[in-house]
């Protein structure tokens, strides 16, 4: 069966999934945006298993416990800062989404959920950014062994867009 592939909007602490996905910063010591919400609903705990991480590169992943989340683990990828689109933006941010899949298909998890990575503070644009994360997720190989996953959208305004995206292939 392929995985179910949908866009919900929700705070992403919230969903009770077996990984969440977090947008995070090259030191995974925790920021602003979703990642700063994944960490003050994780508790402290998740900090404390970042460090021991050594930081992450943009386009990897890496991955810890949920802590307090409902989600039992947290992957955290790294996006990259938009800078107009010739700088590898599109290559790096589709590498964050097949990392992460990949991680959690290594796990034997089944149900996974993406924030929409780099569009808050890194800048991507969301239509463009959405277009990478649904292609990317399409050619993973590793999206065979999820039985769902998720594009969790903060905004409507989001949503739309991967709806748009979504119901348009
Ligand atoms: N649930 C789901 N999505 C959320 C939530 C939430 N609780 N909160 C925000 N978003 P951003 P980035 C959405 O800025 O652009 C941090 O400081 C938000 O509306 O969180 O990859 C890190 O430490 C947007 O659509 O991540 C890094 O330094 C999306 O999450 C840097 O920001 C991503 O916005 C990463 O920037």
């Amino acid at each position: 069966m392929p995985p179910i592939v949908r866009a919900l909007q929700a705070d992403i602490t919230t969903l009770n999934v077996d990984a969440i996905v977090n947008a995070a910063h090259s030191s995974l010591l925790g920021g602003g945006g979703v990642d700063g919400a994944i960490h003050r609903k994780a508790g402290p705990d998740l900090v404390h298993a970042c460090r021991l991480l050594g930081g992450c590169d943009v386009g990897d992943a890496k991955i810890t416990p949920g802590f307090r989340l409902p989600a039992r683990f947290v992957i955290h990828t790294v996006g990259p800062v938009w800078r107009g689109g010739t700088q590898d933006e599109p290559e790096s941010l589709a590498s964050c989404y097949r990392r992460s899949l990949r991680l959690a298909a290594e796990r034997g998890l089944r149900s996974i959920a993406f924030p929409c990575i780099s569009t808050g503070i890194y800048g991507y644009p969301i239509d463009a950014a959405a277009r990478v994360a649904i292609d990317a997720v399409r050619g993973s190989e590793d999206a065979a062994a999820m039985e769902e996953i998720l594009f969790c959208c903060y905004s409507k305004q989001d949503l739309e867009v991967y709806q748009a995206l979504l119901s348009d292939s």
